[in-house]
This record gives C-alpha cells, sequence and structure tokens, in this order.
C-alpha cells in the first residue's frame, strides 16, 4: 500500500494535519453589528416588546418579507414557536400528532404541552419522516404530522404534503434546524399550516436563545399569539403591531421575546442568506471531492438547493464497519458524530426520550396519554422504530461551519474517500 494510503490508525499520515476549524452557523457571524444594536437598544432603556417599532415588531416584519408570508411571531424559544404553533392549528386533548423518531425531544414535549399524544414514526433516508410510516400510523385520531427538517436538510415534503391533504391533516414544520432552508424554491416552514424557528445557540442565526413562528393564516396566527401571552389580550391599544384580533382570546403562557431578542435577531436576519451561502459552499466543494462510494451511501435529499449545507449524512453499510469508520475518520483529523456517541444518550433519537416512552407527565392523572377525552392506545417502546435506530446506527454526521474555507470541506471528503477505499468493499 503506498504510503499515502496507509490510513493513520495504521500509522499513516493524517489527510488533515492541522485541526479542522470548529463552531457554529449564527454565533461565528456576531460582530460589532450586534454589539451596536444591543449598545443601542440598551441605552434606549425600551426594553419592553410591545411599544411601537420595537425590535421584535420589526424582526416579525422583516422575517415574514424573508420567508413571503403574512405573518410572523417572535417568542422566547423555539420549543415556545412549536407549543405556539401546536396550540395555533387546534392540536389538543383527545389528539394524536405524528413526529420523526429522529428530531430533538421538544418537538415532541410541544404535542404533550397542547395536550395532545404524540405518535412517534419511522425515519428513512432523508433522516425525516417516512411517508410510508407515517400513513401507516394516521388513526382517526390523528389531527397533525410535524415533519423536523434536520441538519439542514428539507424533508420529503411533497410526499408528506401530499398524505396531509388527502387525510385533511394539519402540517406543523419545525424548521429549527433548518433557518432559511428551502424546498422548491420556497422557505421550508411556509408549505405547512405553521413553521417555527429556533434561534438558540446552535442554529444557523442565533439570538442565544429565541424562537419564531410563521404562517399564512390569520386564525392560526391569532391563537398562537394568545398561545405566547396571557396578557395580550388586555393589552389593548398597546398591541403595538396594530393588531386587531378577531378570535375569542384564551390564557396561553408568557412567552413573550425579551427586546434583545428583537435586537439580535434582526442584525443576524441580514446575515441569513450570507451564511446559506457559505455553507452551500462547504457542502458543494465536500460532495465534487468525494470519490464512488464503496460501502456507504449520501442521506437522501430531496431538493439539494435547498439544503442549508450544514452537515452531510453518510450512511454506511452496517453499524460496525460505521463505528470503524468513525475511529478510522477521526484520526485522520476529521471529527465525525455517530449518533450512538459512547455514554451520551441522544436527545435526538425516541430511544433515549424516557419521559415520552414512559408516559411521565407534571400530573398524576397521566395526561395527555390518560386524558378522559383520548380514546386511542399509543403505545412506545424502545425498539418501536427499528427502521430508525437501523439508519441512525450506520449514519455518520459531517458538519460544516462558518469558520470553514472549502480547501476544509475537500479535506473532508478526501478523508473520507481514503477510510471508505480502506475498509469498504
Ligand atoms: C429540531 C428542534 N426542534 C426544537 C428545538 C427547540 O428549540 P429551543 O432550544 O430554541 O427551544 C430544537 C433545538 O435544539 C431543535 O433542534
Amino acid at each position: 500500500m503506498k504510503k499515502s494510503n496507509r490510513l493513520a490508525i495504521d500509522g499513516g499520515v493524517p489527510v488533515v494535519k492541522d485541526s479542522l476549524p470548529s463552531g457554529v452557523s449564527g454565533p461565528s457571524v456576531v460582530d460589532e453589528e450586534e454589539v451596536e444594536a444591543v449598545a443601542r437598544l440598551l441605552r434606549s432603556q425600551k426594553l419592553f416588546r410591545y411599544r411601537p417599532d420595537s425590535e421584535c415588531n420589526l424582526l416579525e416584519l422583516e422575517a415574514a418579507e424573508l420567508l413571503g408570508v403574512k405573518y410572523a411571531l417572535a417568542v422566547n424559544s423555539g420549543t415556545a414557536a412549536l407549543v405556539c404553533a401546536m396550540k395555533g392549528v387546534g392540536l389538543g386533548p383527545g389528539d394524536e400528532a405524528i413526529v420523526p423518531g429522529y428530531t430533538y425531544i421538544a418537538t415532541v414535549a410541544a404535542v404533550v404541552a397542547a395536550g395532545a399524544v404524540p405518535v412517534i414514526a419511522e425515519i428513512d433516508d432523508s433522516l425525516g419522516l417516512d411517508p410510508s410510516d407515517v400513513e401507516r400510523k394516521i388513526t382517526k385520531y390523528t389531527k397533525a404530522i410535524v415533519p423536523v427538517h434536520m441538519r439542514g436538510v428539507p424533508n420529503r415534503l411533497d410526499s408528506i404534503l401530499t398524505l396531509a391533504r388527502r387525510h385533511r391533516l394539519k402540517v406543523v414544520e419545525d424548521c429549527s434546524q433548518c433557518v432559511g432552508g428551502a424546498y422548491k424554491a420556497r422557505r421550508v416552514g411556509t408549505y405547512g399550516d405553521v413553521g417555527t424557528w429556533s434561534l438558540n445557540y446552535y442554529k444557523t442565526i442565533s439570538t442565544g436563545e429565541g424562537g419564531l413562528l410563521y404562517t399564512n393564516d390569520r386564525d392560526v396566527f391569532e391563537r398562537a399569539c394568545f398561545a405566547s401571552d396571557p396578557g395580550l389580550p388586555m393589552w389593548g391599544g398597546e398591541d403595538s403591531r396594530g393588531i386587531e384580533f378577531h378570535q375569542d382570546p384564551f390564557p396561553g403562557e408568557t412567552y413573550r421575546p425579551s427586546e434583545l431578542v428583537g435586537a439580535v435577531g434582526r442584525v443576524q436576519l441580514r446575515k441569513l442568506d450570507g451564511v446559506l451561502a457559505h455553507q452551500r459552499r462547504l457542502k458543494k466543494a465536500f460532495l465534487a471531492e468525494l470519490d464512488e462510494p464503496r460501502a456507504y451511501r449520501l442521506q437522501h435529499v430531496d431538493d439539494p438547493a435547498g439544503d442549508t449545507g450544514v452537515s452531510a449524512g453518510v450512511i454506511v453499510q452496517d453499524e460496525e464497519l460505521a463505528r470503524g469508520y468513525a475511529h478510522a475518520l477521526k484520526a485522520e483529523g476529521v471529527p465525525v458524530g455517530t449518533i450512538y456517541n459512547a455514554g451520551i444518550p441522544d436527545r435526538h433519537i425516541y430511544s433515549a426520550w424516557d419521559s415520552i416512552l414512559n408516559k411521565r407527565s407534571h400530573h398524576p392523572s397521566g395526561y395527555p396519554w390518560k386524558d378522559p377525552a383520548y380514546r386511542g392506545d399509543v403505545q412506545y417502546s424502545k425498539d418501536m422504530c427499528p427502521q430508525t435506530l437501523d439508519l441512525l446506527g450506520r449514519t455518520l454526521l459531517l458538519n460544516f461551519n462558518m469558520n470553514m474555507a472549502e480547501e476544509h470541506a475537500r479535506a473532508m471528503a478526501r478523508a473520507l474517500n481514503k477510510v471508505d477505499a480502506a475498509l469498504g468493499t
């Protein structure tokens, strides 16, 4: 074997000699602009969002324009956006909502917070909802499907929307990990009844903590507004957004964002397309450098143009080989997440969601699973979605970030080529 082909685990020279730059998306582009926006806000001492031209109002208007939707609502987390979205589409006691077995647990917790029962469905090689399993899991209690665009990659939305239309189901798109991503030339989250963003530290753009909900449906928007602030109906004329509510208010929780979210969010929003462009360049460079694979295939991406470019899912033939690839890639200088990282239960895989699998609620009544309004009989177990466990057990996630240049992405591809050539059969 040529010296350069010898794997680093066998004493060869690693492909990546200096460590790859680390970083996340939104926070890596924070600069003086955010600092000035926050300083300006603090100097104004106007820190409450309900006032004319508040930073949050402007963030909502600017986000709605960028997304091409009628309404946007800023809230204080992605989870809050999801809870308001669930309540916005009218999900509640007696209902089921179908969620993927691969998402952050907050997606599922939001269904429970609305009083509905989550039904966990398989993912497929898109690492998003498997439409055929969704169809199998639809019951007469199903009210909503919740596609989650994980790691920047849009789901098989066409199939999911067709199913939803056929069965008259609501669609709540969790775009927390795909902020700004698109599907067939429209931003994700604008196809369903409502879309949500998380703006937490790890996201495409970030306000530290924060979230946004968006929709074209006036009723959904109004209900989400009520869900986000129990005092809202009483602010009356002080609702500086000039919204005249048509629906009767109901009491929600306080998910009002700080004006800091608005101030930082507006600057980050202006940087969104720049972040996406850089990440997409990285992923393109990575893909272009890959040799013909021997023992893996790439995650299916239903619309590559809409992918935010933050990751590449590499699905290896079997789990043992995947572990071997991960080990060898790390030695080549490419940190790679395997789904079952030793010792850390992954909050994104349903089998680690003990509170859900054990149907735990805040109250001994066993709500929402034992709510008298619920007539279904959902059952959970750690191995209930074998396809999801199998796929995730074989998937390596390679991540790109804003501190990388295209050459870093190409080096990652060369490392994968080298490992695949040596270990793949
Ligand atoms: C897919 C998904 N949904 C929901 C959330 C919740 O967002 P937040 O942490 O802002 O509440 C996250 C955050 O990590 C997420 O990744």
